[in-house]
């Protein structure tokens, strides 16, 4: 099959380029969220105004060891308000960045600072979570990284940020954010897929030499199906937990919000290229390329092992845990035809002239109160039900869980489930983080039109 390196559609414009402006925060360090300009389409195109955390698209990559703390302040020169969360990290409530769950928005001009420690290893990020089907768009997304406290042996460690944009024509961003169009299908997908904030990404590599990727879904909803050519070796973790078997990459399919660890071998020759390839609907395109320039070594290194698994409390029996179902109704080509809307039953055109399009157990808001309320400690089991024509990228803040099949088996621990169109997924998990948290779509365009509940723990 030919694969050619990606291609854009459109006409060619003269490019213009803005400075970039940095402002120090004192002593702690700054996450600054401000508009930007960004090369993101190839080189005879405009670049892209969009809105950067400290100039950069995507924003500074953060890396602690496990155990340390986090620390910066968020300063907000952007137009509107905003928070961040930092997604997958199991963190103090307060630290979570959820706009009237666990804090108030930052206005324009201010700050907040944000401090908690990160208990787990692993492949984490950050973004905003007001406006998040805007803001997200526009370019404010980075990788957290936290660091084993002892990493195993690879000869280099590479962080893959894949972010969907929506470009118009002169390459600007497309100014279709929230469009009710999107909120009923399956989201605001793009036509431009970046790696690192570049079209063609790409890193010379060595034949033999043993790379750790790790790679993160930020698109608002894109699920991204990928595939390696001249790379071998095993699956390490899913969202930032290790998995207790490492498995053999076949398709990786990564959903919006969702990582993937990977221990790799380049096995292409030399003057070949190893490449990571995305199917999309029109087509396979080169997404990350590892041009192959030289040897590392004449053999790959032994066998990939498991990680140290991460302070996770173990999921016992379910016979006694708390259980809830959660229906997910709606969307293009659904049945839903009224849900509740901060307490009041709102048929479902009048919810699409307020850009709702979706209900979770029959409300399309905010609900009053949470979905489940559970002690410290509790196991909780919930059992969903998508009864939509459209995948979700259900996920939980503050905890991972673990799917549960058909039969009892227990899937592997993650922070984001992908439940396809009319079908049913069941989840597990002990609830003990202390503290009000969001369940919600990661099609964040679904999320701010219906599909967003919390659970109270503790
Ligand atoms: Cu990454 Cu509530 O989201
Ligand atoms: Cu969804």
């Amino acid at each position: 099959m030919a694969v050619s390196r990606r291609r854009f559609l459109g006409t060619a414009l003269a490019a213009g380029t803005f400075p970039a402006m940095v402002r120090s925060a004192g002593d702690i360090e700054s996450l600054r969220a401000a508009p930007f300009v960004a090369q993101l389409a190839p080189e005879d195109y405009p670049a892209t105004p969009v809105w950067a955390y400290e100039g950069r698209v995507p924003g500074p990559e953060i890396r602690v060891r496990q155990g340390e703390r986090v620390i910066r302040r968020l300063v907000n020169d952007l137009p509107q308000p905003t928070t961040i969360h930092w997604h997958g990290v199991r963190l103090a409530n307060g630290m979570d960045g959820v706009p009237d769950l666990t804090q108030s928005v930052i206005p324009p001009g201010e700050t907040f600072d944000y401090d908690f420690e990160v208990p787990d290893a692993g492949t984490f990020w950050y973004h905003p979570h007001h406006r998040t089907w805007e803001q997200l768009a526009r370019g404010l997304s980075g990788a957290l990284i936290v660091e084993e406290r002892r990493p195993p042996e690879t000869d280099a460690d590479i962080t893959l940020v894949i972010s969907d944009w929506r470009l118009a024509e002169d390459a600007s961003l497309h100014e279709s954010f929230g469009a009710l169009h999107d909120r009923a299908h399956g989201g605001r997908i793009g036509n431009w897929v970046t790696v690192n904030g570049e079209g063609n990404w790409s890193r010379a590599s060595r034949r033999n030499e043993r790379l750790r990727l790790r790679l993160i879904n930020t698109a608002n909803g894109r699920i991204l199906s990928l595939s390696l050519e001249g790379l071998a070796g095993r699956v390490v973790a899913l969202d930032g937990m290790p998995l207790e078997t490492p498995g053999v990459p076949g398709e990786i399919v990564l959903a919006p919000g969702q990582r993937v660890d990977l221990f790799l071998d380049v096995t292409a020759a030399e003057g070949g290229e190893a490449t990571i390839r995305s199917r999309e609907r029109d087509g396979t395109y080169v997404l990350a390329g590892f041009p192959v320039t030289g040897t590392a070594r004449s053999a790959p290194l032994g066998p990939v092992d498991a990680l140290p698994p991460n302070p996770v409390p173990a999921l016992g029996d379910l016979a006694g845990a708390r259980r809830a179902t959660l229906a997910m109704e709606g969307g293009a080509m659904g049945r839903l035809e009224a849900a509740l809307v901060d307490g009041a039953r709102v048929p479902i055109r009048e919810m699409a002239a307020q850009g709702l399009a979706w209900a979770m157990n029959g409300v399309a808001s905010l609900p009053e109160t949470p979905l489940l309320d559970v002690g410290l400690g509790e196991t909780v089991h919930l059992a969903m039900a998508n009864d939509t024509a459209w995948p979700h990228g259900m996920h939980l803040h503050g905890h991972h869980f673990r799917e549960v099949r058909p039969g009892g088996a227990f899937g592997p621990l993650r922070d984001t489930l992908l439940v396809a169109p009319r079908s049913a997924a069941e989840i597990a998990f002990v609830a003990d983080n202390p503290g009000d948290w969001l369940f919600h779509c990661h099609m964040v365009d679904h999320a701010a039109s219906g599909m967003t509940t919390w659970i109270r723990v503790g």
